[in-house]
This record gives structure tokens, sequence and C-alpha cells, in this order.
């Protein structure tokens, strides 16, 4: 259907340690649900390098491999679901380039960003992926649909 109702297009952002430990989360949000996407799953936990290695599994070939999945385990995340039109994409464009160095102002990264290693967020980078690390991050009891009351709603 090309209407807008039966979107399901949905993103994982996971706010990394230095975006937690920052004290960033509110902020964070606060800009996905302005932009109008819906949340659909969010918690907060303590990855095990097992699980981040699966998550980064592309990266295994990497020298820095080993630091992600140290720097990544290290302290807890938030990790997120968002729903909505074109969500991948445009989560994609408001986290900014992998480095903060050259992510634009307005961005996460080119808010907030310090260093390639320390870049605040994680986004999933295409529609697959996405559906991928939604699987690996979250039981599917997890995720939860919902609808908004508006004045168009019965009480
Ligand atoms: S690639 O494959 O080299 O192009 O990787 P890239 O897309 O640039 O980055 C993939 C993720 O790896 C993180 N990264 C790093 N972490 C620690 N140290 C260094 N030097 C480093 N370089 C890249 C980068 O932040 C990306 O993380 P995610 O969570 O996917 O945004």
């Amino acid at each position: 259907s090309s209407g807008i109702a039966g979107v399901r297009e949905r993103t994982l952002i996971a706010v990394k340690p230095d975006g937690v430990q920052r004290r960033l989360v509110g902020q964070i949000v606060h800009r996905f649900e302005q932009r109008g996407f819906k949340l659909v799953g969010l918690k907060m936990l303590k990855a095990s390098e097992d699980l981040l290695s699966q998550h980064y599994h592309e990266l295994k070939k990497k020298d820095f491999f080993p630091y992600l999945l140290c720097y990544m385990s290290s302290s807890p995340l938030v990790i997120m679901v968002w729903e909505g039109h074109n969500v991948v994409q445009t989560s994609r464009m408001m986290v900014g380039s992998t480095n903060p160095a050259e992510a634009n102002p307005g961005t996460v990264r080119g808010d907030f960003g310090i260093h390639v290693s320390r870049n605040v967020v994680h986004a999933s980078d295409s529609v697959e992926g996405a559906q991928r690390e939604i699987q690996l991050w979250f039981n599917h009891t997890e995720l939860i649909d919902w609808d908004c009351c508006d004045h168009s709603s019965t009480y």
C-alpha cells in the first residue's frame, strides 16, 4: 500500500557508553520523538562481548575490533527500536557521519561526538541490517505496537 497507515519500517538505535555517561539519553530520545518516529522498544543493558561480536560481525578483521568490543561492553547501553516512514535512512542522517570530525552540526555526532571510537550512538545502516540487529537485541515480546490517542479516538 502507498498510504502512511501501513508503515512498519524499523531501525535499531543504541546510545553507546559515552552517550549514557554524558547524560545524553534524553536529548537523543527527544530528537527521534520530535522527528515523529514511534518508540516501540527500549532497554538498558550491559552487553556481552559475545553479543557485540555478533552485532559487529562485519568488523571482525578490523584492527580496532577488540577495542570496540571492550569499550562497548564496559558500561551500559540504551538500546531502542524506532518505527516510521523511511526511519533507517532518516536516522542515519540525524546521527551524522561515523567520524564526528566529519559530522555536520545539527546531527547527534556533529553536536556531541568526540572521536570515531566515542561517537555517542549507533544506527542501523540498512533495512535488512536493522531487521538483523533488532532480532539480535530484542525478544519479540519486548517490541510493543501501540496507537495514538487523539480527538478521533473513542474513550
Ligand atoms: S568501516 O567498515 O571501517 O567503514 O567501519 P565504519 O563504518 O567506519 O565504522 C563501523 C563501526 O566501527 C566504529 N569504529 C571504531 N570504533 C573504535 N575505534 C575505531 N578506531 C573505530 N573506527 C570505527 C564506528 O564507530 C562504527 O560504529 P557503529 O556503532 O556501527 O556506528
